[in-house]
């Protein structure tokens, strides 16, 4: 069996750092936005290059919390890609305002930023892009358009944790970067967790009082905020896993070398654009043989997942928006023919090439 990611693998090589990180924090009593999650901030923010990062209670609080701060809702329209897991919708939901989906590339599976611009009317408020699977978006293009426009730009880095562009981690480049620590993400806690990071320490202020009931913990409060908190033990795996993180990215970009030698003949490997650091939280192919290939992988044990059978602008739940078939072309044919294939660290690569071997004897 090999399955799409081993986190059993990642702890055993972390174990007794975790243990004695967990009895610290056990110890000490203090389990809520404490010093281990002010640490973590701190790492994160210098890890990303920017000056400020707040830790919050999951990826999709983060990217909401980031547009509530940017005073983001009712009426107002936030460009993004149809191609993405559904959090990055709802979050432009929850605030009021509406998703505005502009088409994606395949190579990569991004938005594609030469149809943003069309999709700018009076009522846009902000550019919303994904780096999907762990590739980053054109930011340079993207922050020139937002430039021009007088446009926010929130980054949903969930999957590209450690990706950047000529250099330049994501979720430097906006006005915010969201992530998510879900365990299966590059950098993973053992519950939910997210973070946002910023550049301005007055959105930051502004945020550790959305986080936290719209109070700065002295019971007197400035807003109506959430309870969104990163809490300590979660911090404290982040703390441990963040020193590896590069790391681990440096492995699934290895592993990722191998699919592609393997593959490429066979199937659409995903591409790396120049300039581009990608970090392969998912290694996506793109095949009209998509479902025997699946099929045949299935038969020998070996785990895929379809992400995503569905692109956003057909889903029930955002029918209100009034898309239909045919809308957005490339989303569509992306759901159709992707497969994600095993992709983690540990991987090893004999089981690449054994992935490899079935897929082609289908697909060949
Ligand atoms: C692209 C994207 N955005 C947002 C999220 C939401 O993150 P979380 O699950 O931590 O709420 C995810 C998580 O899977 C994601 O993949």
């Amino acid at each position: 069996m090999i399955p799409m990611v081993d986190l059993g693998k990642q702890f055993s090589g972390i174990r007794e750092e975790i243990f004695l990180m967990m009895s610290q924090i056990l110890e000490s009593s203090q389990y809520i936005l404490g010093p281990k999650v002010r640490e973590f901030e701190g790492k994160m923010a210098e890890y990303t290059g920017v000056s400020q990062a707040i830790g919050v209670a999951s990826g999709t609080d983060a990217l909401h919390l980031a547009m509530e701060a940017l005073d983001i809702g009712d009426g107002d329209e936030v460009i993004t890609t149809p191609f993405t897991f559904f959090a990055t919708a709802e979050a432009i939901v929850y605030t009021g305002a509406k998703p505005v989906f502009a088409d994606i590339e395949l190579d990569t599976f991004n938005m594609d930023c030469s149809k943003i611009e069309e999709k700018i009317t009076p009522r846009t408020k902000a550019i919303l892009p994904v780096h999907l699977f762990g590739h980053p978006c054109d930011m340079e293009k993207i922050m020139e358009i937002a430039g021009r426009h007088n446009l926010f730009v929130i980054e949903d880095c969930a999957q590209a944790i450690g990706a950047a562009v000529k250099g330049k981690k994501v979720g430097s480049f906006g006005d915010a970067g969201c992530f998510s620590f879900y365990p299966s993400k590059n950098l993973g806690a053992y519950g939910d967790g997210g973070m946002i990071t910023l550049k301005s320490s007055e959105l930051a202020d502004s945020i550790k009082g959305l986080r936290n009931h719209g109070s700065k913990g002295s019971y007197v409060h400035e807003s109506v905020g959430f309870n969104s908190r990163l809490d300590e033990i979660q911090a404290g795996i982040l703390l441990v896993k963040l020193k590896r993180l590069d790391e681990y990215n440096k492995k699934r970009r290895m592993n990722a070398s191998f699919y592609r030698a393997a593959l490429c003949d066979s199937v659409r490997c995903p591409s790396e654009k120049e300039g581009a650091y990608h970090v392969y939280n998912q290694y996506t192919i793109l095949s009209g043989d998509r479902d025997r290939i699946q099929k045949a992988l299935k038969e020998h044990s070996v785990s895929s997942v379809v992400y995503y059978p569905q692109p956003l602008h057909l889903q029930k739940a955002l029918g209100f928006l009034g898309h239909k078939e045919g809308d957005f072309p490339f989303a569509e044919q992306a759901s159709r023919e992707v497969l994600s294939l095993p992709m983690y660290p540990e991987l090893e690569e004999s089981s690449i090439e054994q992935i490899a071997e079935i897929i082609k004897s289908v697909a060949g």
